[in-house]
């Protein structure tokens, strides 16, 4: 894509963040189609299915995970492969009528949401 006619650096630098953004659909799309029915599309347990389980799901944007995440920064990618909470996603939503068709998640599906989350939970977007 060329960029012309830009006037000045901030604008540079602007478009070169919303750039960077689009490059990164992908982990958008992962989330939103497999994640925010319950996490919500704030990343603060407000999906529709947030408090339909036991525990319910909790608000990933409070300080408690955001230490979390920067002391482990592989619990994302980990919740999703090690399903350390066993059955209880595949039941919640079972229970509650919502399908989710099975993925076979690729290395750069796992970092590109993986990345998404953390730049929602930085309030990088
Ligand atoms: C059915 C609702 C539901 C869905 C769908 C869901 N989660 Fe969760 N999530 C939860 C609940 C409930 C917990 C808390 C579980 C617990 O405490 O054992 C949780 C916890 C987490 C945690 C915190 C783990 C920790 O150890 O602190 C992360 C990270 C996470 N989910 C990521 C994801 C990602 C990524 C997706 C999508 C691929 C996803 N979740 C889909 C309900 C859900």
């Amino acid at each position: 894509m060329k960029i012309v006619f830009i006037a000045s650096l901030g604008i540079l630098s602007l478009t070169q963040t919303s750039l960077a953004f689009a490059e990164n659909a992908n982990g958008k799309n992962l989330y939103l189609q497999r994640c925010s029915m319950c996490h919500g599309t704030d990343i603060k347990a407000t999906g529709p299915l947030a408090n339909k389980s036991n525990p319910p799901t909790p608000d990933l944007t409070s300080s408690a995970f955001k230490k979390r995440l920067n002391d482990y920064p592989g619990v994302i990618v980990s919740s999703i492969i090690l399903r350390p909470n066993g059955d209880l996603i595949p039941r919640t939503l079972r229970e509650n009528g919502v399908k989710l068709s099975p993925h076979a998640w690729s290395v750069k599906d796992l970092r590109d949401l993986n990345q998404y989350m953390g730049d929602v939970i930085s309030q990088k977007r």
